[in-house]
């Protein structure tokens, strides 16, 4: 049985591979006016899963909204470095009841943001500390941001994080940080960055992932994939991450975001997800 939501008229496997979009914010007001349109569109391309991702209270709220909403979505709840002033320890328990909701599957995004710097260094560092503390104790997994900030990420996740699953959003490292961050057991997130003309990088970082540690993810409504940069981003775009990582790998498409799905599905516990995508 093919469930209704997942609009199986539509769907094509043959040219769209299923991929799981594992970081989009859908609840932005950039989709009020077609967000439905927009995760049809996504449907169409492939997406089998949808993680929504809050980067403060307000944004947590609705992601688990959507969640709630559509059964293609699950949701991160967590407050962002940009909002690190945000992270009382009333705004925590909120986190806290908020994640007894079984399609919460992390706690994110969450880390440290030392290229913006809307929040103080020190505010950043306790907010994301105490999210990691949050996770630990509801055995979440977490959604990590990182922006020039990669040593201190790495230190505070070596001393918060044990036990987690650990998933680096938008990974913007190098490959030696790539590297380290396997031996840690962690999963590292691509987006847009590896179809840039200057995403050699994100490319070189594609290139040595094994698919077992690796995660597709758009970030929209950000970060929107050549040929679409510049523009507001929708998770359908995440069929052309897939296609850029499966060209530099040189492997097939169907088998990257085969894989890529179940590594998903099984870092992120989205459960359900094999059923609808067998269906
Ligand atoms: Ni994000």
């Amino acid at each position: 049985m093919r469930p209704e939501t997942a609009e199986p008229e539509s769907l094509k496997p043959e040219t769209a591979p299923p991929v799981v979009e594992t970081h989009c914010h859908l609840d932005l007001e950039a989709y009020a006016g077609d967000r439905r349109e927009v995760i049809r569109r996504a449907r169409q391309a492939g997406v089998v899963g949808f993680v929504n991702v809050g980067f403060n209270l307000e944004s947590s709220v609705r992601s688990v909204a959507l969640a709630r909403e559509h059964p293609d979505f699950w949701a991160a709840v967590g407050i962002h470095p940009h909002d690190a002033r945000e992270a009382s320890p009333e705004a925590l328990a909120r986190l806290r009841d908020l994640s007894a909701e079984a399609r919460v599957v992390a706690i994110g995004e969450i880390g440290l943001d030392y290229y913006r710097d809307l929040s103080p260094r020190p505010e950043q560092r306790e907010a994301f500390r105490r999210q990691l503390r949050l996770a630990r104790e509801l055995r979440k997994p977490v959604i990590i941001h990182d922006r020039d900030a990669h040593d201190e990420v790495l230190k505070i996740l070596e001393e918060e994080a044990a036990g987690l699953t650990v998933v680096l959003h938008c990974f913007s490292g190098d490959a030696a940080m790539a590297a380290r961050c396997l031996e840690m057991g962690y999963f590292i997130a691509l987006g847009g960055a590896v179809t840039f003309g200057n995403g050699q990088r994100a490319r070189e970082v594609a290139a040595m992932m094994p698919l077992d540690r690796l995660l597709l993810e758009t970030d929209s409504p950000y970060l929107s994939p050549d040929p679409c940069r510049g523009q507001r981003n929708e998770p359908a775009r995440v069929a052309l991450v897939a296609r850029k990582v499966a060209e530099v790998k040189g492997m097939d498409v169907a088998r990257v975001a085969r894989d890529t799905t179940r590594t998903a599905a099984r870092a992120l516990g989205l459960s359900g997800l094999a059923a609808r995508r067998s269906g």
